[in-house]
């Protein structure tokens, strides 16, 4: 498989790539913008695989990633892209709206546009993933509480 992280030079997503590329024979194209929270040097055991290709584009630029789907042509995304410290968003929300929700929805946009040109085989192959928090599902009332797939929206922060 060929996969596209979002965020793949951030805490966990550089993990994911390192992951990826140590224990499989896929391929990963990692999209990140590199903001504060971004470092290359996380993945500078992996950089020079031949499986490995890096994108310095931001979530929000739909023509980019256009560019990006139809240059690498990944079978899966797994979104990692965000801004993703909590407290930040009380002081300055507006990265927040901008990466975590125009950004996820350009890209689910991009991401759609791009699975409507794939045969009926890889459509039916294709997964996008998340990769996100219970922020945005609110709390959970007790311990046999769970969230499911089902389960609504109901973010406590612009985070
Ligand atoms: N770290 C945790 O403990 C934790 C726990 C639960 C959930 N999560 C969630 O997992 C996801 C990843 O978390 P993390 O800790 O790796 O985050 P991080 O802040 O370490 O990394 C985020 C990455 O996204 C990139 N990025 C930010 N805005 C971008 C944009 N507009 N376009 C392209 N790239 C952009 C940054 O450059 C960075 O490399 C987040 O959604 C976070 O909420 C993290």
């Amino acid at each position: 498989m060929k996969i596209l992280v979002t965020g793949g030079a951030g805490f966990i997503g550089s993990a994911v790539i390192r992951n990826i590329i140590d224990n499989t024979q896929d391929s990963v194209v990692n999209v990140d913008s590199l903001t504060y929270a971004g470092n290359l040097e996380s993945l500078s055991l992996i950089e020079d695989s031949e499986r490995y290709a890096f994108e310095k584009v931001d979530i929000c630029n739909r023509a980019e990633l256009e560019r990006v789907f139809s240059t690498h042509k990944p079978d899966a995304v797994m979104h990692l892209a965000a801004e993703s410290h909590v407290d930040r968003s009380i002081d300055g929300p507006a990265a927040f709206i901008e990466t975590n929700i125009v950004g996820t929805y350009t890209l689910l946009e991009a991401t759609r546009s791009y699975w409507s040109t794939l045969s009926q085989d890889k459509k039916d192959a294709f997964r996008f993933h998340h990769i996100s928090t219970d922020e945005v599902y609110g709390d959970l009332e007790g311990t046999d509480d769970l969230f499911t797939e089902t389960t609504s929206y109901e973010p406590s922060s612009p985070y």
